[in-house]
């Protein structure tokens, strides 16, 4: 029996694979901020037969308290993880701030999976195979970090703040095996595309309805996207990083997947959160 944790994994995406992995015999934690949404998981893994082999953890992942309380949960209670599954995502049409101070997307779907993959990197190496899969957008839509600010006090929008999010997450998926010599982790990026989730449940109107008519008509539904995600879990490629788009090997080449902005991004978050 294999034990994944996944962040996200109330819904969407993260329910999806979460879900899929209970039904063939599997244990899964779920991580999410809603009660609502985590009781609805539970009920469904209970329809499954796999209670006893689900569990939800309630953590708010914006917050430092958030991600090191689920770290610390996993280490003490996971003898050994052989998955780990980041699909956390919100989207903030507003700049909104985090009680640690950081900008709410920065936080939440970037340094809630550094944090996370960093200090699980131990019970993760106890597993035979082990794979961190990142749920992401690498290959997809440009965008830019802003070194000199990160948190985007100038000039932001939701999109400029989930794009930056996506570049920093190519980069700490190129970084990672430098921090862990050694390791047996692989680590996969994905990028699904578009897929009929909650995601635009926080967008404003008209974007909403616009988002969501479009995802009826033109997305995956999560059933589908969710194969060759769960496929790559179980078989992940020999390379110690690597990244897809929709089920398509990208190459780890230019800009995004660069190690010496990996190693920038690496020391300006050790930086930040050195600070708090
Ligand atoms: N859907 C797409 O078309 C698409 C395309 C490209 C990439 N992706 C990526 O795929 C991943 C999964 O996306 P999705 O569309 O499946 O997402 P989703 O349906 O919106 O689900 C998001 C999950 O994150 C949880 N979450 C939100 N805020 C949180 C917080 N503060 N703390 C802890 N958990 C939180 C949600 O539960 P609570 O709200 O209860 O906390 C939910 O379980 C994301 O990384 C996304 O960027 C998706």
């Amino acid at each position: 029996m294999r034990t994944y944790v996944i962040t996200g994994g109330t819904d969407g995406i993260g329910r999806g694979l979460g879900l899929h992995f209970l039904a063939r015999g599997d244990r899964v934690v779920a991580v999410a901020s809603g009660q609502g949404k985590g009781d609805a998981f539970l009920a469904e893994a209970e329809r499954l037969g796999a209670a006893d082999r689900a569990r939800f953890l309630r953590a708010d992942l914006s917050t430092l308290d958030g991600m090191r309380s689920v770290a610390a949960e996993v280490e003490s209670t996971v003898d050994r993880l052989d998955g780990l599954v980041f699909g956390t995502q919100r989207f903030r049409p507003r700049r909104e701030e985090t009680p640690d101070g950081f900008e709410y997307t920065f936080a939440l779907s970037y340094l809630s999976r550094f944090v996370l993959g960093h200090e699980l990197a131990g019970v993760l190496d106890r597993a035979e195979s082990p794979v961190v899969f990142n749920v992401a957008g690498s290959g997809g839509m440009p965008g830019r970090i802003d070194w000199d600010d990160p948190h985007l006090r100038e000039g932001y929008t939701g999109m400029r703040a989930a794009m930056q999010a996506s570049r920093c997450l190519d980069l700490l998926g190129v970084d990672f095996p430098r921090r862990h010599p050694g390791t047996r982790i692989r680590y996969v990026l994905y990028n699904p595309l578009f897929v009929r989730t909650a995601m635009a449940d926080p967008l404003p109107q008209p974007q909403r309805t616009i988002t969501k008519t479009l995802a009826f008509f033109l997305a995956q539904r999560v059933e589908r996207a969710i194969v060759p995600m769960a496929a790559l879990i179980d078989a992940p490629p020999d390379a110690p990083v690597s990244a897809f788009r929709k089920g398509k090997p990208l190459a780890l080449t230019g800009d995004d997947f660069d190690p010496e902005a990996a190693d920038r991004l690496h020391r300006l978050t050790t930086g930040l959160l050195a600070a708090r």
